[in-house]
């Protein structure tokens, strides 16, 4: 027997549980600190009314021989993708069909494990910096894999040129974690891009619900072509709290085929077998989010983390310290005072003001000497660890 070697070439631990570690190392040894988290992007707030109450309803059914359910759909519940296709019309007005999309448990699932159904001599292409996933896993298939530089000049909104070579191409917009959005425009080059070289998009929608600039898209299907060159992933983790809850969704348009076989039914080739769909009450709860009442209490939610990012942005203009992200994004991205390194200054935040963050330098190479912090957090303590960085720096 032989283990996947391509594991060696990944670093020893993921960056979260890394963070998550030295965090409780310091917490042991000092035991009198009052961490505030603002790493990983972990909700804060319960979930809504209308989730919970929905949740409630189907425990119930599950508990009468009536109305009890045993496997879910495979490819989600009629209820759910209806509502999931609706919300897509209201808000974004992109019409799916119920067909093309499929209900798992998360977009970090989905983002790895729809590398199943391409070969592993394609060419990957990925951000850099971005959500470390894309990465990781594609080492774990031994892909070739490039990198598109993201960074201040092109205000972490990478653009493909004469060079850009990949065949499945990673796109995270708003992105984690610069916080950076792309226009309507920038999107329609990448499309363009991406249907003139025979590759498909994998598009990270994770943080839809955060765009507040009109001229950035939140569905790539918005953008004339997508539909041939695109995969859309999305979660409920962000938008309506659900990162304990897991549920999330793929969208696969049925005209998208590369081979002459499309790549919706090789993706319901992969589910089926490998997985057994989401609980009949998450879906339950996830598409009562997605009715007019759910989306009203989980849009007050998104308020209550902008005011976080809002309160951290006025923070950072009065320390004159450098900062991307925040208006479309939940994520604040700043550049690391002093020249810093990025894990210089997560020590530094943790030992003198018992704040963690996530070090850029996590997400890639172009990270280091960056920041990213969570808006996720309580609106209290989310103060308090600002006031505790402005002492340090004022
Ligand atoms: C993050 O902090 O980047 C995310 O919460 C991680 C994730 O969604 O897996």
């Amino acid at each position: 027997m032989k283990i996947n070697a391509n594991f060696a070439n990944l670093k020893p631990s993921y960056l979260f549980r890394d963070i998550a570690q030295k965090t409780a190392e310091y917490k042991a040894a000092h035991p009198e600190t009052d961490i505030i988290k603002m790493g990983i992007g972990d909700v804060t707030l319960p979930l809504c009314k209308a989730a919970v109450t929905a949740m409630e309803k189907a425990v119930a059914e599950m508990g009468n021989k009536e109305t009890f359910h045993g496997y879910p759909e495979a490819f989600g519940e009629s209820f759910l993708l209806e509502a999931i296709s609706n919300y897509y019309k209201k808000e974004m007005g992109v019409r799916l069909d119920t067909n093309e999309i499929c209900v798992t448990c998360g977009a970090k699932e989905d983002v790895s494990n729809i590398l199943d159904i391409f070969s592993a001599d394609n060419t990957v292409l990925i951000p850099d910096p971005v959500y470390p996933v894309y990465y990781d896993t594609n080492v774990m298939d031994g892909r070739k894999i490039n990198f598109i530089s993201s960074n201040e000049s092109n205000s972490f909104l990478p653009l493909p040129d004469e060079n850009t070579k990949g065949d499945i191409i990673y796109l995270c917009s708003p992105n984690n974690p610069t916080g950076a959005a792309y226009t309507r425009d920038q999107l329609k080059i990448w499309v363009d891009f991406a249907l003139s070289h025979d590759a498909v998009i994998l598009y990270d929608a994770a943080y839809e619900i955060f765009v507040s600039d009109p001229d950035c898209p939140r569905s790539i299907f918005e953008i004339e072509g997508a539909e041939k060159c695109a995969v859309e992933f999305c979660s409920f983790s962000k938008t309506a709290g659900f990162t304990g809850t897991r549920c999330g969704y793929t969208v696969i348009p049925s005209e998208l085929s590369f081979d002459n076989t499309s790549l919706l039914s090789l993706w319901k080739r992969r589910q089926s077998t490998k997985f057994n769909g989401v609980a009949y009450i998450i879906q339950r709860g996830a598409a009562a989010v997605l009715s007019d009442e759910g989306v009203k209490q989980i849009r007050e939610n998104i308020n209550y983390y902008r005011t976080n990012t809002a309160n951290m942005m006025n923070t950072f203009d009065k320390l004159n310290i450098k900062y991307y992200g925040g208006k479309n994004s939940p994520y604040i991205w700043l550049k690391c005072p002093n020249n810093m390194k990025s894990w210089e200054f997560f020590d530094l935040l943790l030992t003198k003001c018992g704040v963690v963050g996530t070090p850029g330098e996590g997400f890639g190479v172009n990270g280091e000497g960056f920041f990213r912090l969570s808006g996720f957090g309580d609106v209290n303590r989310t103060l308090e660890a600002l006031q505790r960085i402005q002492k340090l720096f004022e």
